[in-house]
């Protein structure tokens, strides 16, 4: 009988891809994906630090994990992906974790795995400047086979003070255009029909080799031209960085998704700096502007923050306002949570009082949910091309998929089925889908 993995996934996408690239490295071993935790030799975690709650539900697990240990003395538990990266041997010190393996250390699993004794955990946490993994195709792990992720590049250069990130994952570094490019043309050749091309920082990717140097957008367009069938997205672009030439290369194919998640974590200039961002919130307004122009109907969504040390009331009052001179489609808001070790754990105290970040927080979501549905309302009797994903989670009689934008959408449907392209028209919305019939 083969061997069987087990991986919960947590945090970005860029974990998903991750996970995918063990599993790859794990079946060149013999070992098989299984979906049940009960029957698996190997059970791991690839988890995330940006917040501590993320953490706090790792924590959870590992003592899940144990109750199988305990049923299953032989079965191995590990902890890998940026909570191992931070935390090191402090996860085996419980006793509860047999492996820790860091965001650059998935190919020495194979080798840990063999030198696991009773109380002789391993641990490999050491980062790397040139692992992209780019050579192993990652075993899917998607429902319906219709859209991918893409790693193009691992690691972050900026160090905004309050993330983790640069820590747990490195130093940036881009992957070679070319397995980028074979990696796309894979999966559209069998039947994929969407690509989303995942970076911290998408717009500082840059490949140099003796017949010159790629650039984002060049990386882009070169994967949009693989098929006008094949879907391409990207996330996440950093305000300081995305360009006119990305913008205008958007332009240039109907099959690049006008979509630009663009993570503006304050509107307050005062915070902005704080933070590290190094761009100001006219900055982030003209880009904004430029997009609108070059692009119109891209949907524009966000990250946002609240509650970062010495955060003001006026601070505050600045996002709501750049929430509302906006107008996101979607955003993603979060309460600040401390790293330690990071810029701001080491200078500025986290003293904005739990209840105010809370009452800040809502007072964001609850304007957001307003701007989604005005968004959403103005699409109303608008028709889109939608790319099916598959039946709606509330009704099996319906299919659901994506515009361009990025917005869900909801229809009746018997004939269409996951990976077909259909013209939909939206009849009515709420702030999260809109609700359309075939046009
Ligand atoms: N590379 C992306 C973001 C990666 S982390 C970027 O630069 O925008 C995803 C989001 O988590 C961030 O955009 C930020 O909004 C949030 N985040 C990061 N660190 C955080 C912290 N310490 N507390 C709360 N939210 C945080
Ligand atoms: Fe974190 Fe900033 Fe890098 Fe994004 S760009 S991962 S927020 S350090
Ligand atoms: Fe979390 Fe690591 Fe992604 S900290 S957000 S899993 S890069």
């Amino acid at each position: 009988m083969k061997r069987k993995i087990y991986i919960e996934t947590y945090g970005c996408q860029m974990n998903v891809v991750d996970s995918e690239v063990i599993f790859a490295i794990m079946a060149k071993e013999g070992y098989e994906r299984t979906e049940s935790m009960d029957e698996a030799d190997i059970i791991l975690a690839n988890t995330c630090s940006v917040r501590d709650n993320a953490e706090q539900r790792i924590w959870g697990r590992i003592e899940l994990f144990h109750t199988q240990k305990k049923k299953r003395p032989e079965v191995i538990v590990g902890i890998v992906g940026c909570m191992a990266e931070r935390l090191k041997d402090k996860l085996t010190d419980t006793g509860k974790v047999d492996l820790v393996a860091g965001p650059d250390s998935y190919r020495a699993i194979p080798e840990l795995i063999r030198t696991i004794a009773p109380d002789k955990p391993q641990v490999d946490v050491l980062l790397s400047h040139e692992e992209t993994y780019a050579d192993i195709v990652p075993v899917r792990t998607d429902k319906n086979g219709v859209s991918a992720f893409i790693s193009i590049m691992r690691g972050c250069n900026n160090v905004c003070s309050y993330c983790v990130v640069p820590y747990t994952r490195g130093a940036e570094r881009s992957r070679n255009p070319e397995t980028i490019l074979s990696e796309a043309r894979d999966v559209f050749s069998r039947g994929y029909r969407e690509v989303t091309l995942l970076g911290q920082n998408v717009d500082s990717y840059l490949w140099k080799c003796d017949a010159g140097t790629v650039t984002f957008a060049q990386l882009l367009e070169s994967v949009a031209e693989i098929s006008p069938e094949l879907r391409v997205r990207f996330a996440t672009n950093h305000p300081k960085d995305i360009s006119d030439d990305l913008i205008e290369a958007m332009a240039r194919h109907d099959n690049i998704c006008k979509h630009i998640h663009l993570p503006v974590q304050s509107g307050s200039d005062r915070l902005l700096e704080k933070m590290r961002r190094r761009y100001t919130r006219e900055w982030y307004l003209e880009r904004v502007r430029k997009i609108r122009e070059v692009l119109p109907g891209c949907g524009i969504t966000t990250d946002v923050i609240a509650g970062f040390s010495s955060e003001t009331e006026e601070d505050h009052q600045d996002t709501l306002s750049l929430f509302s001179e906006v107008g996101f489609d979607y955003a993603f808001m979060f309460n600040y949570s401390e790293r330690p070790g990071t810029l701001a754990a080491r200078k500025y105290p986290d003293d904005v009082p739990l209840e105010v970040k809370t009452r800040r927080l809502n007072e964001i979501i609850s304007l957001q949910n307003e701007l989604s549905l005005k968004s959403n309302q103005a699409d109303i009797g608008k028709t889109f091309t939608v790319l099916v994903e598959g039946p709606s989670k509330k009704n099996p009689d319906e299919l659901c998929g994506r515009t361009g934008s990025n917005k869900m959408c909801v229809f009746p449907d018997r004939i269409h089925k996951a990976g077909d392209y259909v013209d939909v028209t939206v009849l009515s919305c709420t702030s999260a889908t809109l609700i359309c019939k075939l046009a």
